[in-house]
């Protein structure tokens, strides 16, 4: 249990007694003690006695004596807590053999959905698909570690008018070529010469027209060729997955065209509830809540005037599916925030049609752009689009030359598995331990620094310690337990202890950026005890305590950087 809810626990009673109703103690860390709590100088006017006082009686009726070494009443009216050195040992030894480090699994699993990536077919991916797919892969490795069923949703653009042009380009290059181009990557440029005619050349748009009808009419040579398309473009997906250490396999793909069969039963669940209005000749649903600015309800498009149906229907009938027949009832889509009023609409329709009922619920896990060094938006030197594989290539690249430079015993195989875990996990880290709402600056130097808050620098104090136990040829034994003098070896018992209650917390919120922060504090924590508590050289009984200690805190930083989807190499 985390030391902030056993304060709590402690503290809380005391605080209702003294004000005679339930008061939250307010526990937080202190620059002063190891925490604080200012929950009497908020009590001071409704009691009407001086915050002081309210704290020096709070301190005497609270049952804090085997938890805390020092609590005392400063300044205006804080509590200020120390924890006791056996109380703190007594907590991180027990953690120490604990295979789960403090995070309980949860006492009720849910079936979770997630939707991430989602790239779309004969398209490359961007830096948004980027940003998508690492966070979306934190969220189902975090989910499955706490106990939830995770069901990854790779929502992949597959269907839509697009193919049309898509499909006639195919035929005009030839089987093989095209196949040669998709398989290769070349998504781009494959994506730009269909469009190129389908803008300047009117036969090509008739014929590309025709096609959309024979596709969505289930003609079987046209789907022949759709499928070569998306198997395909699937093919390279998994090449990027793999590359980015990402847990999406083939069989999460469930792209656009897998709800096809859905769509008409969407519609006519819809029109029987009476909820379809027809608006242009489209039927179209108004979701409670969305207006434009001319303050009139919007339309979410559910069949186009040509009778189609569009991206809304597709997201429609996947919440119904996932809750219905997956029986999710967490539905989660990690997508960029330019997209959030799309799924407010939908998810609006959603619980309008009864199909998002309570106990489930979606929730848009939006992100924002990711920025270049000139703090526009991130583009090629020659203004297009990033490559998401070329910006991937370049990390490796920058980080086995830097590995080279700064380890020269590794070999050639060892420097490239190095400078690819942390080439590849600079990127993701950069990425997640950002606040996902909003934009960030892709900096190499930065993100690749051995210093701060960077994926480098928590993979290289994760490697430091696990060379501690190389050299000396040792293993911990967590069951020799750990006991605290030295205010370093405090400071990093007490970061440890906090893993618990960050992974709880970011298993609601999803943000990355606050287990990314906590790795970070206890990697410098462990820096400053490193630096100040001689470890192989310390004598029994305080040797192995501290080797207890250095173990736990490579077993946290690994577990934590594993649930963010980044590698420990064992030596960097
Ligand atoms: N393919 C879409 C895009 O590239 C993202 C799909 C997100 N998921 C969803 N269920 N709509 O923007």
């Amino acid at each position: 249990m985390d030391l902030e809810k056993l304060l709590t626990d402690r503290l809380a009673p005391a605080f209702a007694t003294v004000a005679g109703v339930p008061v939250d103690p307010v526990v937080r860390r202190s620059a002063r003690a190891d925490f604080q709590s200012d929950a009497a100088l908020g009590l001071a006017r409704r009691l009407g006695r001086p915050p002081r006082a309210i704290a020096a009686e709070v301190l005497d009726r609270a049952d804090l004596a085997d938890l805390c070494g020092v609590a005392e009443v400063s300044g205006p009216g804080f509590l200020n807590l120390t924890v006791a050195d056996r109380a703190l040992g007594a907590l991180v030894t027990t953690l120490a053999s604990d295979a789960r480090l403090g995070v309980p699994v949860v006492a009720e699993p849910e079936t979770v959905v997630v939707d991430y990536s989602a790239p779309n077919v004969a398209k490359e991916m961007h830096v948004g698909h980027l940003r998508s797919t690492v966070i979306g892969d934190a969220a189902a490795r975090l989910l499955h570690w706490r106990g939830h069923r995770v069901l990854r949703a790779n929502h992949l653009g597959d269907w839509g008018t697009p193919f049309g042009m898509l499909i006639e380009h195919l035929v005009d290059l030839g089987e093989a070529e095209a196949t040669r181009e998709l398989s290769m990557g070349d998504l781009d440029s494959f994506y730009k010469a269909a469009r190129v005619k389908f803008d300047a050349d009117p036969a090509f748009c008739e014929r590309a027209r025709l096609r959309v009808v024979a596709l969505q009419g289930g003609d079987e040579a046209t789907l022949r060729l759709w499928r070569l398309l998306v198997e395909q473009s699937e093919r390279y997906f998994l090449t990027v997955y793999d590359l980015l250490d990402v847990t999406l396999t083939d069989r999460d793909f469930h792209g656009e065209s897998s709800y096809n069969d859905l769509l008409d039963p969407v519609v006519e669940d819809l029109d029987r509830l009476g909820l379809l209005r027809e608006s242009e000749g489209a039927a179209c649903v108004f979701p409670p809540g969305s207006v434009g600015r001319d303050g009139e309800p919007l339309p979410l498009i559910v069949r186009k005037s040509d009778g189609g149906y569009g991206y809304p229907a597709t997201d429609l009938a996947a919440v119904r599916h996932r809750t219905g027949t997956l029986g999710a009832t967490r539905l989660l889509y990690v997508v960029g925030l330019p997209q959030r009023r799309h799924f407010e609409m939908v998810y609006a329709a959603a619980a309008q049609a009864g199909w998002l009922a309570p106990p489930a619920r979606a929730e848009h896990v939006g992100f924002g752009s990711i920025l270049g060094p000139d703090g526009r938006m991130l583009r090629s030197r020659a203004g297009g689009s990033v490559k998401l594989v070329g910006l991937l290539e370049e990390a490796i690249a920058r980080a086995t030359a830097l590995t080279r430079e700064r380890n020269p015993e590794l070999d050639e195989a060892e420097a490239a598995e190095v400078g690819r875990a942390v080439g590849i996990g600079a990127v993701k880290y950069a990425d997640l331990s950002s606040d996902r709402h909003k934009d960030y600056v892709l900096d190499w130097e930065r993100m690749l620094s051995l210093d701060g808050n960077t994926a480098p620098y928590l993979q290289y104090a994760y490697s430091r310690i696990r060379s501690i136990f190389r050299r000396a040829g040792v293993a911990a034994r967590p069951e020799a337990g750990i006991s605290l003098a030295e205010p370093a070896e405090r400071a990093l018992a007490i970061e440890l202890v906090g893993f618990g209650r960050v992974v709880t917390d970011v298993t609601d919120s999803l943000e990355f950026h606050h287990l990314a922060g906590y790795l970070y504090r206890l990697a410098a924590a462990f820096s400053t005890f490193y630096e100040r508590c001689p470890v192989l050289r310390a004598d029994e009984p305080v040797r192995e305590s501290r080797l207890v200690l250095c173990d736990l805190t490579a077993r946290v930083l690994g577990q934590g950087l594993y649930l963010l989807g980044i590698r420990t190499p064992e030596q960097m």
